[in-house]
């Protein structure tokens, strides 16, 4: 039986009215993906106030990884309200925050000893992992990657690749960055091919250390296993780990921004582990609690250990209702099937892209790892134009047609898949269906004004 069901024009006359006075008072800087407002959600599904059922291929930009509503962590939620919603860690410590970093550290990858900070954001946790990488290193430098996208909060967004619409007016950044291509092989930024190219952007951040950035001035890598915003940029395997050799010979600390690859996405807990790299400090956030505000940085304990007495904190940080949750969404890792559904999930979505592929010349590559899915679109197969207009139209067809749907990528010409590792095969299909119908159209018209 189909669960997409759309009742009304898109968006229908409740959200249009909701969307007018949301205009009046909301800043247009905070942007949306569709015009559409939500009133209520459960596993993979969303209703809209005008009473449209979608599928959700965004999961709320990879939060919801356990699915909407889910009730085993509803019940958590709702009991943990009963008791006490807040008392402020930094005045009264609370035992769900000290069980929650007592499960990070088991299951984060590394056999060390292990302590964990607990914050609201994944900014705010990428603020904090620099932070303790500086203390322990008494180095400034910080190195990071092209396209890459940590937040939006300043030394967070200065880390951050993309400039418009996130930098642009914003300056002056934090200084002491280094910036390198990431291993982004469909853009290669030496031409070269993989695996010929021996990890030719590797190289490049040996020439700069040897040319301009004594790399003894660097305290740590922040880096994304597999790029989020950036596009979904699936390095090769063996990326990470040899990214991770470059910084173990020169002392410089290795930071894992799992925000949006973690908690399943790609098949493992963290996506750091398909590379065997076990990181000093790991950052993850988003599907970590579902939906409540909780980040982490998971870390060396020796390092975590750095920093005084207050140098760490904040007013929310490890709200016990964000913890209940997190302690309800590790329960259904640990007892349930989410990882292997990660890896199915993602390749039947290949499956179907691949399909697509054969007659819709915009598909320029698809790329995964689990069920971290992106298909980046161009205008042209041999030149590569990013056709950012045809992924914007396909993203909005997919609405009309019951499927939620964001687009990334520095050019916005990447559709990429954030559904609930819950969804179900049949709900699976329906959305993956609709989307052809969107894919082939979007196509179609392409090749009509070709022609
Ligand atoms: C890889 C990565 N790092 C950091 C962030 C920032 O997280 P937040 O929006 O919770 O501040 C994001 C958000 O999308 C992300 O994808």
């Amino acid at each position: 039986m189909s669960v997409i069901n759309i009742r009304t024009e898109i968006p229908g006359p409740k959200s249009r009215a909701l969307m007018t006075r949301r205009e009046a008072v909301v800043p247009r800087g905070v942007a949306h993906s569709e015009r559409i407002c939500a009133a209520s959600a459960t596993g993979s599904t969303v209703t809209d106030v005008d009473g449209n059922v979608y599928l959700d291929f965004a999961g709320g930009i990879g939060v919801m990884n356990v699915g909407h509503s889910e009730p085993a962590v509803v019940a958590a939620v709702r009991d943990q309200v009963g008791r006490f919603t807040h008392v402020g860690f930094s005045v009264l410590p609370y035992e769900p925050y000290i069980s929650l970093a007592e499960r990070l550290a088991r299951v984060a990858p590394g056999a060390f000893p292990k302590k964990t900070l607990l914050v609201n954001s994944g900014a705010e946790a990428i603020e904090n992992a620099v932070k303790i990488a500086r203390h322990a290193t008494g180095r400034p430098g910080v190195l990071c990657f092209e396209d890459a996208f940590h937040g939006r909060t300043l030394l967070a967004l200065s880390l951050t690749s993309k400039a418009a619409p996130y930098k642009l007016g914003y300056a002056p950044f934090a200084p002491d960055i280094l910036r390198v291509p990431f291993g982004y092989c469909y853009r290669c930024a030496f031409h070269a091919e993989h695996p010929s190219c021996e990890f030719a952007c590797i190289d490049e951040i040996e020439r700069q250390f040897s040319r301009y950035a004594d790399p003894r001035s660097i305290a740590a890598v922040v880096v994304e296993p597999v790029l989020g915003e950036g596009g979904f940029v699936v390095p090769p395997l063996g990326y990470l780990s040899k990214l991770a050799a470059l910084c173990r010979r020169h002392g410089i600390l290795v930071i894992a921004d799992e925000v949006q690859t973690g908690f399943g996405r790609t098949g493992r807990l963290f996506a750091c582990e398909h590379d065997g790299v076990e990181p000093d400090l790991l950052v993850t956030a988003k599907s970590l609690a579902a939906g409540l505000p909780l980040a982490a940085v998971i870390g060396r304990a020796d390092l975590m250990d750095g920093p005084v007495e207050g140098g760490l904190g904040g007013t929310y940080c490890g709200n016990p209702l964000a913890c209940a949750a997190a302690h309800a969404v590790l329960d259904l890792f640990e007892s349930g099937q989410l990882l292997q559904r990660s890896e199915a999930i993602g390749a039947r979505i290949e499956t179907f892209a691949r399909q697509w592929s054969k007659t819709c010349l915009l598909i320029g590559d698809i790329r995964r790892r689990g069920a971290m899915v992106g298909i980046e679109l161009v205008t042209n197969r041999d030149t590569r134009q990013p056709a950012k207009r045809e992924t914007d139209e396909i993203v909005r067809l997919a609405c009309e047609r019951g499927v939620i749907l964001i687009p990334a990528g520095t050019f916005g010409n990447v559709i990429r898949f954030l559904s609930p590792l819950t969804i179900t095969d049949e709900e699976l299909d329906e959305g993956l269906e609709a989307l052809s119908a969107c894919f082939m159209a979007v196509a179609a018209r392409l090749s009509t004004i070709d022609a």
